[in-house]
């Protein structure tokens, strides 16, 4: 029998997360099921049937995701899973184009973005590599350079019902001014801080700490050796306002007593390594976060703002959503963006997955240009091109979904 799709209703969910976690290698978990369903909308879920079995599984959450300019509606993809013994025969590809042509028919978010589980699934899909997380870790004690404003307000540890409220207000006033940032449900915020046993992987619970215009969420990891306390702080998130908090909570973590070590999942530019005297303390590994796949070129392009003026013609190939295909004329002015369909000689030849990759501001277009990505046909116009994409500071999500 032949494989079908469709979206989910309520009596599929059981089924649709047990196929989640056995696509994922894990045990199912009683309460997990019941304690994630508040995060999906069913009917923006798919899932592919042999038969009457569901063997595939992908959804889409609509959050906001804040771009150069602003938050705009996106489509976070989560739940990609295929039941294994039946892999490798287009599952995937299947639920992917019910999401992408799903999304482009209905008029729905005008781009998807996601975390992958392995690096080399999505660039066949028009995804792009829109942003990076780095791996920091920073020893107890780091100093700051001379002059670093740390205020005089001391920080507060709270109890986790009295710090929510508070980190929430924090967070809804900040990330729609942080690109890479997405706006967060009650469900969302649950599930990124879920903080039962088994989510710790034998760490501590949360502890939150809260300045008026910040907060840090972290754990600790207990170690002890014949040298003494070397506790690692896990820093699940610190987000600030203004430079000071910022500057303030980091050294209230580095100077946390019985500490070895702070270890942080942050963006690729933490301003942190500059506020540090010996910047070489930091140790730092780079990887992709999110992938961002443009879904309707002329929609997706004209929602974020722009650093400087541009007037080029695009050659766009797309393979996997054909509709984008064609040559577009892109023009910015006073950092706005129109697009329209031309017939006039390209500058820039392109696949959709550049300007994916491009779309936070976190990928240069001439760096694309130099992998082989982008070919520049009339001299200048990549760099032209480029400087507009670029972003004020390189795009962090802090929240993998
Ligand atoms: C990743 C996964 C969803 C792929 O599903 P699938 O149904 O086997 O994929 P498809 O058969 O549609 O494959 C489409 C293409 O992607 C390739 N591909 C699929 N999974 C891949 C992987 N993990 N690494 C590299 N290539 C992969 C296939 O080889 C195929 O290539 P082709 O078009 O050149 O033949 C499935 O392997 C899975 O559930 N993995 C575990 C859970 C997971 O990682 N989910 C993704 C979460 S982000």
């Amino acid at each position: 029998m032949g494989l079908t799709i469709r979206t989910l209703a309520e009596e599929d969910y059981p089924t649709f997360h047990a196929v989640l976690v056995a696509a994922f290698l894990d045990d199912p978990h009683e309460s997990d099921a019941a304690d994630e369903r508040p995060l999906f909308d069913l009917d923006r879920a798919h899932g592919v049937f042999d038969g009457e079995e569901m063997i595939g599984t992908a959804a889409v959450l609509p959050r906001d995701l804040t771009v150069p300019g602003g938050p705009v509606p996106a489509a976070a993809i989560t739940s990609v899973g295929v039941k294994p013994g039946h892999r490798r025969r287009g599952v995937l590809t299947q639920l992917m184009r019910a999401q992408l042509h799903g999304l482009h028919d209905e008029g729905l978010e005008a781009f998807a973005t996601l975390w992958a589980s392995e690096g080399s699934i999505y660039g066949r899909y028009g995804y792009g590599v829109a942003a990076q997380v780095t791996d920091l870790r920073l020893p107890r004690g780091a100093a700051f350079h001379p002059g670093v404003d740390v205020g005089d307000e001391r920080v507060r540890e709270l109890p986790r019902e009295e710090a929510m409220p508070l980190v929430r207000a924090i967070y809804d006033r900040v990330a729609p001014t942080r690109v890479g940032h997405l706006s967060r449900t009650q469900a969302s915020w649950d599930h990124h801080l879920a903080d039962e046993e088994r989510h710790r992987d034998g760490l501590t619970k949360y502890r939150f700490a809260l300045l008026p215009d910040g907060y840090a969420v972290y754990r600790v990891k207990i170690s002890w050796t014949d040298r003494g306390p070397e506790n690692e702080v896990n820093l699940r998130e610190l987000v600030a306002a203004d430079d000071r908090t910022y500057a303030a909570l980091y050294r209230y973590l580095l100077d946390l007593d019985l500490v070895g070590e702070l270890r942080y999942f942050t963006g690729s530019d933490d301003p942190v390594f500059h506020l540090l005297r010996n910047p070489r303390l930091a140790r730092r590994a780079n990887r992709e976060s999110l992938w961002v796949r443009v879904v309707d070129l002329d929609r997706a392009l004209v929602q974020r703002s722009y650093l400087s003026d541009v007037d080029v013609v695009l050659d766009v190939a797309d393979e996997f959503c054909s509709w984008n295909a064609d040559r577009w004329r892109f023009t910015v002015k006073e950092g706005e963006a129109t697009v329209r369909r031309v017939t006039d000689e390209p500058d820039v030849a392109l696949d959709i997955s550049a300007l994916g990759a491009a779309f936070l501001g976190g990928t240069r277009l001439t760096t694309l240009a130099k992998a082989q990505h982008v070919r520049e046909l009339t001299p200048g116009a990549v760099r032209a091109l480029s400087h507009a994409f670029v972003g004020e500071s390189a795009p962090h999500c802090p929240e993998v979904f």
